[in-house]
């Protein structure tokens, strides 16, 4: 059951948002693009990673609201496969923030019954670095509430390439390799497997970009993009990407259903398009 009472103050401005957010109609999994570190940090005269510091508390707090809201998944987008042209410096730091994050939070997860997983091409990572991520996972694992996904060494097409990698030599290991696979056998063989596909992506600091990150999955998603800047991110900025989600109009490439009766009846290849599209919403 929501507590709205942990959720905002009374009489706040949060309050008079989530008044607005019908809570049967929540999006089951939220992903984000954390973008507007570095222009937060430039904009105070401060070095880049002093925005990435302050983007921690962006992310205690939206993961924290996403467990209150009981939303089903939370995928954060914290480090690309890209990031490692970043200047050295800035990538160490990265890596200290997020093993200082995962000692320091790891309290906050569990009282708040959140799963923790982090996603992508993990093996490449600093050891010191995967050992408190393998940690932080297996403590966290019985969890029931929030799946807290975290996206490192990450990219849409390193896990694509990733996962056909992986059917070929299943495929090759159980000699099958003339079978054909359909979409959600290749989906059960993404870094995402049994995690419904996110219905709501919202990008922070105004850029109109997916930037390679979970291309398979939000196929169907709603993209949400705010102006404002990563380590300003509240809760308040959540709740109205939550409300602009809701605001839309959901077909998955079919037709409003008082429209549909303008046909006598639906071709084959519409209904399979549509049981596709389903499968990729639902639980698998
Ligand atoms: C993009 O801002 C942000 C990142 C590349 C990293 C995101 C990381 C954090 C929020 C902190 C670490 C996270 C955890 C979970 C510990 P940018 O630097 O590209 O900003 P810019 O476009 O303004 O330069």
């Amino acid at each position: 059951m929501i507590d709205l009472r942990k959720l905002a103050e009374p009489g706040s401005i949060e309050e008079t948002l989530v008044e607005k957010i019908d809570l049967t109609r929540l999006p089951r999994h939220v992903a984000v693009i954390m973008d507007g570190n570095g222009r937060w940090a430039k904009s105070r005269n401060l070095p880049r990673v002093e925005g990435h510091r302050a983007g921690i508390n962006s992310v205690r707090e939206i993961v924290e609201t996403g467990a209150r809201l009981e939303l089903g998944v939370m995928t954060l987008y914290a480090f690309s496969v890209e990031n490692w042209k970043r200047p050295r410096y800035e990538v160490a730091t990265l890596m200290m923030l997020l093993k200082e994050y995962l000692r320091k939070e790891l309290a906050t997860l569990m009282e708040n019954n959140i799963r923790f997983k982090p996603i992508g091409r993990i093996e490449g990572l600093d050891p010191s670095v995967q050992r408190e991520l393998r940690y932080a996972q297996e403590q966290t694992a019985k969890n029931s509430g929030l799946l807290f996904q975290i996206a490192l060494n990450y990219g849409g097409r390193a896990e694509i390439v990733d996962t056909v990698n992986r059917i070929m030599s299943l495929l090759r290991e159980k000699e099958m390799s003339d079978a054909v696979i359909d979409e959600a056998f290749f989906g059960d063989h993404l870094y995402t497997a049994n995690v419904d596909d996110p219905d709501l992506l919202i990008r922070t600091s105004g850029e109109l970009r997916v930037s390679n990150f979970l291309l398979w999955q939000i196929a169907y998603a709603e993209i949400h993009v705010t102006k404002v800047l990563w380590p300003d991110f509240r809760k308040q900025h959540l709740f109205e990407a939550i409300i602009d989600f809701q605001s839309r109009e959901r077909r998955y490439g079919g037709v409003e259903p008082g429209d549909s009766e303008m046909f006598v009846e639906q071709d084959e290849t519409a209904d399979s398009r549509q049981q596709t599209a389903d499968r990729g919403r639902s639980n698998k």
